[in-house]
C-alpha cells in the first residue's frame, strides 16, 4: 500500500514467492530491477509507454511460422550475440562461434567431396576446403559439416522464395584426414528482413539492415560440442557494421580470385572463380 516511486520495486520484488523454483526467482527478480531502473532513467511520457507497447504487439503479430521477429530484434539489438557468447566460451585455439540465424533446414542433401551446394543458383563459382581438427591439432574424420548460405547474386535464402525449392544448402563428411571441401557460389552480402518493425527500428536509430557476405557452418561430431559459426568474405563494405554484430576477426577468410581455368575439384571453370580454405577446431564435449 501506498508505494511511491522509491518504494515500488522493492514491493513487487518481495511478491515474488520464496517457494518458486530458484532460477525463475532469479531471472524475474533481475527483470523487475532492470526494467524499473529502466523506466526511471527514461521517464517515458504516457504516449511513449504506449508506443512501446504497441511496438511489441506489432513484432508478436508479425511472427509466424517463416518469421520470427522478436529473435531479429534480439539479433539487431545484439542481444543474440550477447547470448551465444556466454554459452560459447570455447577453450583457446577453438573455432569462435557466431549467431545461428533464422535460415537453417533440417534435411539437407549429403555431398561427396566437392559436391556442389548452390545447385545451379547464380553467381561467381566458388570452392571451399579445408580441415576439422581438435584442440592438440589431431585430425577429426566423420565430422559433418552443415553449410547454409544466400545465393551468390540477390542474397536470398531459399526460404525466402515462394517456390519451396531447397538451394544452396548442402551437408559434406570429413575424411580419414579430416578434411572437407564444396564448391558453391561465393556469398553476398544481404539485408536482414527490414519491412516490418525491426527495420522501422533500425531506421529510427539511423542503422542499416545489412549483413556482410557469408556462408553459415555448423559442424557436428560425438565427442565435440557443436560448432555454429560463419565463414565471412574478407573485403566486404559490411564487416564493420553487420545489423547483428555477428562477425569476428578469426572468421574473416579470404577469398582468392582466379581467371577461368582449372579448378580444384579437377575440372575446368569457363567463367573466372574464387577459392577460399578454413581450418575448423572443434572443443571436446
Ligand atoms: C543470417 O545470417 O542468416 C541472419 C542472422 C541473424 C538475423 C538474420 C539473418
Ligand atoms: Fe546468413
Amino acid at each position: 500500500m501506498n508505494f511511491d516511486e522509491n518504494t515500488l520495486t522493492d514491493a513487487v520484488l518481495a511478491r515474488i514467492s520464496t517457494d518458486s523454483d530458484p532460477r525463475v526467482r532469479q531471472v524475474m527478480s533481475s527483470l523487475i530491477r532492470h526494467l524499473h531502473a529502466f523506466v526511471r532513467e527514461v521517464e517515458p511520457t504516457e504516449a511513449e509507454w504506449f508506443e512501446g507497447i504497441r511496438f511489441l504487439t506489432e513484432t508478436g503479430h508479425m511472427c509466424d511460422d517463416k518469421r520470427q521477429e522478436f529473435i531479429l530484434m534480439s539479433d539487431t539489438l545484439g542481444v543474440s550475440m550477447l547470448v551465444d557468447t556466454i554459452n560459447h566460451r570455447v577453450p583457446a585455439g577453438a573455432t569462435e562461434t557466431t549467431v545461428f540465424g533464422p535460415f537453417f533446414v533440417q534435411g539437407a542433401p549429403e555431398l561427396p567431396r566437392w559436391g556442389d551446394v548452390a545447385r545451379g543458383q547464380p553467381g561467381v563459382p566458388c570452392f571451399v576446403s579445408g580441415t576439422v581438427r581438435d584442440t592438440q591439432g589431431r585430425a577429426v574424420p566423420g565430422a559433418v559439416i552443415d553449410v547454409w548460405q544466400t545465393d551468390g547474386v540477390d542474397g536470398v535464402y531459399d526460404v525466402q522464395k515462394a517456390d519451396g525449392s531447397m538451394f544452396c544448402r548442402g551437408r559434406v563428411t570429413t575424411d580419414a584426414d579430416g578434411r572437407y571441401a564444396f564448391r558453391t557460389v561465393q556469398p553476398v552480402s544481404y539485408p536482414v528482413p527490414d519491412d516490418g518493425p525491426v527495420g522501422r527500428m533500425l531506421r529510427r536509430m539511423g542503422r542499416h539492415p545489412w549483413r556482410p557476405a557469408h556462408i553459415h557452418t555448423m559442424v557436428a561430431r560425438d565427442g565435440y560440442r557443436t560448432l555454429t559459426t560463419h565463414i565471412f568474405v574478407k573485403g566486404d563494405a559490411y564487416l564493420t557494421s553487420d545489423a547483428v554484430f555477428g562477425v569476428k576477426d578469426s572468421l574473416v577468410v579470404e577469398f582468392h580470385p582466379h581467371l577461368a581455368g582449372a579448378t580444384p575439384d579437377g575440372g575446368r571453370s569457363d567463367v573466372p572463380f574464387t577459392t577460399a580454405q578454413y581450418d575448423f577446431v572443434l572443443a571436446a564435449d
